[in-house]
């Protein structure tokens, strides 16, 4: 591990739009170096205090569903290289676990989510800003069958969800943080010229 700073890669695209591919495309070149992977997903505001019924009422697409603040202040922590103990958050219970994960500091710090370019703090905090863009349609394809298969959900509900909140908060919030990015890359990570132009930048500020 150098001693340098670490360098902060911001990945932000709309929920299904592969900023998980992305992030993982750049995970696996650095693995063998020195990478963590931070979900702003993890960072959900903890709800343990509301019954079940009032948790599935909470905007999760609003920036103030997120503790920002303990992400930034995780953040600042990586970049003096001191370990963090990152939550974990439960889908299916719509909130965080009781359980934390310590996460040692590292070189290369990709912080991954939907509205991670949306607060000025964070993004002073990035050396790389991309924004992952994909078409609606993909996009709803890729969250029903992922909300389904590995977050509990019925087709129903899913669909309820998009129509009503996700896809109007990603026209309000997400869609607009494109401006910020340093990089915009469609198609997420099936964009192996993007990924790899991404992966020669970092290490040129690795050297
Ligand atoms: O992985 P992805 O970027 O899709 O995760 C963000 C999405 O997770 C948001 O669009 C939000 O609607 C959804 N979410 C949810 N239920 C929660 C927390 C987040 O459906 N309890």
């Amino acid at each position: 591990m150098s001693k340098n700073r670490p360098v902060v890669i911001g990945i932000a695209g709309g929920s299904g739009s592969g900023k998980t591919s992305v992030t993982n495309s750049i995970y696996e070149v650095f693995k063998e170096h020195s990478v963590v992977v931070i979900e702003q997903d993890y960072y959900y505001k903890d709800q343990s205090h509301l019954e079940f019924d009032e948790r599935l009422e909470t905007n999760y697409d609003h920036p103030l569903a997120f503790d920002t603040e303990l992400l930034i202040n995780h953040v600042n922590e990586l970049l003096e290289r001191r370990p963090i103990e990152k939550p974990v958050y439960n889908y299916a219970l719509h909130t965080r676990s009781e359980e934390s994960i310590l996460i040692e500091p590292k070189d290369v710090i990709i912080l991954e989510g939907i509205l991670v370019l949306e607060d000025e703090r964070l993004r002073d905090l990035m050396d790389i800003k991309l924004f992952v863009d994909t078409d609606g349609d993909l996009r709803i394809i890729r969250r029903l069958m992922r909300d389904i298969n590995e977050r509990g959900r019925t087709i129903d509900s899913v669909i309820d969800q998009y129509l009503t909140v996700v896809r109007p908060m990603h026209n309000q919030f997400i869609e607009p943080t494109k401006r910020y990015a340093d990089v915009i890359i469609p198609e997420g990570g099936q964009n192996e010229v993007a990924i790899d132009l991404m992966v020669t930048k970092i290490k040129t500020i690795l050297e």
